[in-house]
């Protein structure tokens, strides 16, 4: 494989609604980050609908897809009620993530393999309407191939171990970047399309460009702390020119 494919960003969201529900406000609006991430070149807003609505909220998602057309990726977990809920909404893309109530994040993938059967039905179903399904696996080729049975349109893979790694141990980094690399060659080369995500920051997604069949990359946490120090100095400004009354 020789040609080089672009990468879109899909911008995850789910922080800035953490902030908000941290203080019971209606603010940071998550709306608002998705229209900032749209008019800065994001090509698509990612929001996980979390089964304890700890941060995306059914009001978030019905927002975002009333302002935003054709540019929802639901995460959802594989269960009844949030599959009822992807088929209401009807996002362009779903993609289905494993999650644990008491995790802090989504801590690993899906494990495909061990439930074959109900994945190929979620993803027979939601396809059935249109909805562009991905799965979202840790790089283990098991995985990409119980996938591949399923008929999933995406794989994306988690990226925590390797964006670990990248900083701890760099000759483990390498070898586990190798693994996605070949992996990622050998699902696009099944007829998946390849997206990465899960603790992607600038250099970590700077390195896996070298992946020529990329064609995605999720990112949220990282972009949402960045923003924090690449805007703190802009408020802290405007405020001090209030309270100096010359504003
Ligand atoms: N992709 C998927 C499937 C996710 O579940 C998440 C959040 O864990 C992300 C991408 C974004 O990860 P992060 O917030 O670490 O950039």
């Amino acid at each position: 494989m020789t040609e080089t494919l672009d990468i879109k960003l899909g911008v995850n969201i789910d922080h800035i609604a953490t902030l908000r529900n941290a203080r019971g406000e209606k603010f940071p609006d998550p709306i608002k980050a998705a229209e900032i991430a749209l008019n800065s070149g994001a090509d698509s807003i990612t929001a996980h609908l979390r089964e304890d609505r700890r941060h995306i909220k059914d009001e978030d998602i019905s927002n975002i897809i009333k302002k935003f057309p054709g540019k929802l990726n639901l995460e959802i977990a594989a269960n009844e009620e949030m599959k009822n809920i992807a088929l209401e909404v009807n996002p362009f893309s779903c993609c289905i993530v494993p999650e644990r109530r008491e995790e802090v994040t989504t801590e690993g993938g899906l494990d495909v393999l061990s439930n074959s059967n109900y994945y190929k039905n979620l993803n027979n179903i939601l396809r059935e309407q249109g909805i562009r399904t991905s799965f979202f696996i840790d790089p283990v080729v098991d995985q990409v191939k119980s996938s591949i049975d399923c008929g999933v349109e995406c794989v994306e893979f988690h990226m925590g171990k390797y964006c670990k790694l990248f900083y701890e141990d760099k000759a483990q980094a390498e070898i586990e970047f190798k693994k996605i690399h070949d992996l990622s060659i050998f699902a696009y080369e099944s007829g998946l399309e390849v997206h990465l995500g899960h603790g992607l920051d600038f250099d970590t997604t700077k390195k896996v460009t070298d992946i020529p069949c990329l064609q995605e990359v999720n990112i949220g946490f990282f972009l949402i702390t960045d923003s924090i120090f690449s805007g703190l100095e802009n408020s802290i400004k405007k405020m001090k020119d209030i309270c100096n009354r010359d504003f």
